[in-house]
């Protein structure tokens, strides 16, 4: 199964209802309709619904930030993948800022990756290491047990339609993303973990994007790395400017690549 690319838009806690049904108007100005690229955007919880009614579905598909992994209860202050699922295609889960600031352990974003497929809710599997963890090589210990663990409940069936994004937790928010021989040693070895556990069907199609200081001029640079199919977008996702290039330029690659399998074919 050959997916096209995917740019995913972190919005995270930024932009209130109206401003963010205002950035959606102006993306829909900016942004043309591609067949290659998928385009999604994830809103706060509080903005799903309006932007669910605004946006042109064959444009921009939606994902939440996080969601809960019991479906109904007595859970004060969240929301679970079933209360959403008729809004978003997507969901973002185990995004580093969760891990670290709500103390999300590895059993927990297992239960909501198990969570968001048991709601047809494809998980956007975020991981990757801290600066420490790299210091130290431990890159791929880390990357193994936050994959394993996180998988565990799925079936090989689950895991075709499966996104895993490598942010390396010191390039989120920095000043330039990670180099494009870090990012394609990392991409390989998730590469290599999905094979291990459920096969290289699976492997070939699971999508791997990247995250971490996207801007638009090191698109090509990272999209042309081996084994990328996109990219999670923090900052430059809020300014449309910004966003709707990186879209242009994915397209572009994406272009690019579809011509020279055609002419080696
Ligand atoms: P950034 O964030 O693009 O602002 O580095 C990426 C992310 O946290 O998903």
């Amino acid at each position: 199964m050959k997916h096209s690319k995917l740019v995913v838009a972190n919005w995270k806690m930024y932009l209130n209802i109206h401003e963010s049904s205002l950035l959606v108007q102006r993306l829909d100005k900016k942004i043309h309709l591609h067949r290659n690229v998928e385009v999604v955007l994830a809103p706060n919880f509080l903005s799903l619904y309006s932007i669910n009614q605004e946006i042109d579905k064959r444009k921009f598909r939606l994902a939440a930030q996080d969601g809960f992994f019991v479906d109904e209860g007595a859970y004060t202050g969240s929301v679970s993948f079933s209360q959403m699922r008729q809004l978003i295609d997507y969901s973002i889960i185990g995004h580093s800022e969760r891990r670290r600031y709500f103390n999300e352990g590895l059993g927990e974003v297992r239960d909501k990756v198990a969570a968001a497929v048991r709601n047809q809710i494809i998980p956007i599997l975020c991981v990757g290491e801290t600066k420490k963890e790299r210091a130290l090589k431990e890159t791929k210990q880390v990357l193994h047990d936050q994959i394993v663990t996180a998988l565990s409940n799925l079936t090989s069936q689950d895991v075709l339609n499966l996104v895993i994004a490598y942010e390396p937790v010191w390039a989120i928010g920095s000043t330039e993303p990670a180099t494009p021989s870090i990012i394609e040693e990392a991409v390989s070895w998730i590469r290599y973990q999905i094979r291990e556990l459920y096969g290289s069907e699976a492997e070939e199609s699971v999508r791997v994007i990247y995250g971490g200081s996207d801007e638009p001029e090191y698109v090509n640079a990272i999209m042309k790395v081996p084994g990328v199919d996109g990219l999670l977008v923090g900052r430059a996702s809020l300014n449309y400017e910004h966003f709707s290039d990186i879209i242009s330029r994915v397209h572009l690659v994406a272009l690019s690549q579809e011509n020279t399998k055609a002419e080696d074919s």
